[in-house]
């Protein structure tokens, strides 16, 4: 597991060295403090968040800090990237709810690049209300960041070229927490596992292989109003869940693996002409029940209010739509667009007034899905037209990011009523967003 810090005058050191991915392996990695996966940031709500970045990795680079909502030079704006040898320093309030939340670079055109070489790692917010709930912490509270690489121990490791910018770069091996084939020792107990994808493209539909269901507490942005009973989650890159598994009744020796199911996109490319690997299946973590022990844990009835915007309140309708084309001209290289532009740094692509709400269309129009992430907000799903055709339960209360598979047209109810300024929207497959699946949007007071 990633050492744990405060943002406390954090230094955050990133260069390339070596990472030891269990199993005797050992590989190159792009690190930060020379830990695989990034250290996990612990921070209470209302604290203040002071770290400094420094650059040491041959590539510009900033931090940005998925799911928080600081002020614009604060959230690691491409604009904002340093260069080797430059540092940049962060020093903002944490102002968000307790929750599963995480940071990695946001440099342009390189962000998939730097995650899958390690710079990513997850951030938990604290607060009163959720530590009022007593729910299973400590040794019995497990925050994994999932991801898939492609183990190629001739090229390295960890070896990142010539992505594929189609489907985004999928691996065919699971790493947990920046070991390969992760494995857990645990009690007869009740575990509360805050799962982040963390792959670059790959979509899990995360299960326990016994069928048993899984009780899910949060998302994106904190906890649900109420716990409920799931078989499955889809999870697209650059989502969390909050997940309380039940092992109460589990025997020692028992092995209790958790994976991704098989499922199809819409009218993807899966199936028939799917020459990679979204939708296969995909072992993630294997859990060994390990020791015997008593755990009187009950749930409670209620959790905690996630609050976000009314979508009676909206006063303005926006539609993104989503397309993907052969560059014009290279031919080769496969763009992603939304409302058919690709991103330039320069260009404000849409202007939205601080403090009003807003009803957000997502219409996706070709074979790809995209886990559509928003910085500087939460917003609240309101409807899944096509395809899966509804509002999924890991969907409700407020979300960052949401999956939208080929066919789907999501809305969904936006505020900005943190800071004004210059923001992002764009796709979460890393390698979509890379090539300019990416827009400017400029919140204005
Ligand atoms: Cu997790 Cu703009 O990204
Ligand atoms: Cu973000
Ligand atoms: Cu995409």
């Amino acid at each position: 597991m990633a050492p744990e810090v405060k943002p406390n005058a954090l230094t955050l050191h990133a260069e390339v060295g070596r990472a030891d991915v269990g199993g005797g392996m050992e590989g190159d990695a792009w690190l930060l403090n020379g830990s695989l996966p990034s250290p996990l940031i612990r921070v209470r709500k209302g604290e203040r968040f002071h770290a400094i970045l420094e650059n040491d990795v041959p590539d510009p680079l900033i931090l940005h800090w998925h799911g928080l909502t600081p002020p614009a030079d604060m959230d690691g704006h491409p604009r904002y990237a340093v260069r080797e040898g430059e540092t940049y320093e962060y020093d903002f309030t944490v102002e968000n709810r307790a929750g599963t939340y995480w940071y990695h670079s946001h440099a342009h055109h390189r962000v998939g690049k730097h995650a899958y070489l390690g710079i990513a790692g997850m951030l938990i917010v604290e607060d009163e209300e959720e530590e009022g709930l007593g729910l299973p912490s400590g040794e019995r509270e497990i925050p994994i960041v999932l991801q898939d690489r492609r183990v190629d121990p001739e090229r390295g490791l960890l070896h990142y070229s010539n992505p594929d910018t189609v489907e985004g770069v999928i691996g065919n091996e699971p790493f947990g927490n920046g070991v390969n084939y992760p494995y857990l020792e645990v009690d007869t107990a009740v575990y509360r596992f805050r799962i982040l994808n963390g792959s670059n493209a790959r979509i899990f539909r995360l299960a326990r292989e016994d069928g048993r269901p899984m009780t899910l507490i949060g998302n994106d942005a904190g906890l649900l109003p109420r716990s409920e009973d799931v078989e499955y989650v889809d999870m697209g890159p650059g989502e969390r869940v909050d997940l309380l598994l039940d092992l109460r009744d589990a025997s020692v020796g028992e092995v209790i693996q958790l994976g991704s199911r098989a499922f199809h996109i819409g009218t993807g490319l899966a199936g028939e002409q799917q020459t990679h690997r979204q939708g296969h299946p995909l072992e993630l973590l294997k859990l060994v029940v390990a020791r015997e022990v008593e755990d009187s844990f009950e749930m409670p009835g209620t959790l905690a209010d996630p609050g976000g915007p009314d979508p009676a309140d909206a006063v303005r309708e926006r539609t993104f739509t989503f397309t993907s084309d052969r560059d014009y001209h290279t031919r080769t290289m496969m763009e992603h667009h939304i409302n058919d532009l690709s991103y330039r740094m320069d260009r404000i692509d849409e202007r939205v007034p601080f403090g009003e709400t807003e009803i957000w269309s997502f219409i996706n129009e070709n074979h790809f899905p995209h886990p559509m992430h928003l910085h500087a907000t939460h917003f609240r799903v309101l409807s899944r037209e096509g395809y899966r055709g509804l509002v999924l339960p890991w969907e409700r209360g407020l979300k960052d990011t949401v999956l939208v598979h080929p066919e789907e047209h999501v809305r969904v109810a936006v505020r900005f009523d943190a800071h004004p300024g210059l923001f992002l929207l764009h796709c979460h497959n890393l390698e979509h967003e890379d090539v300019g699946m990416m827009l400017n949007i400029m919140v204005e007071r």
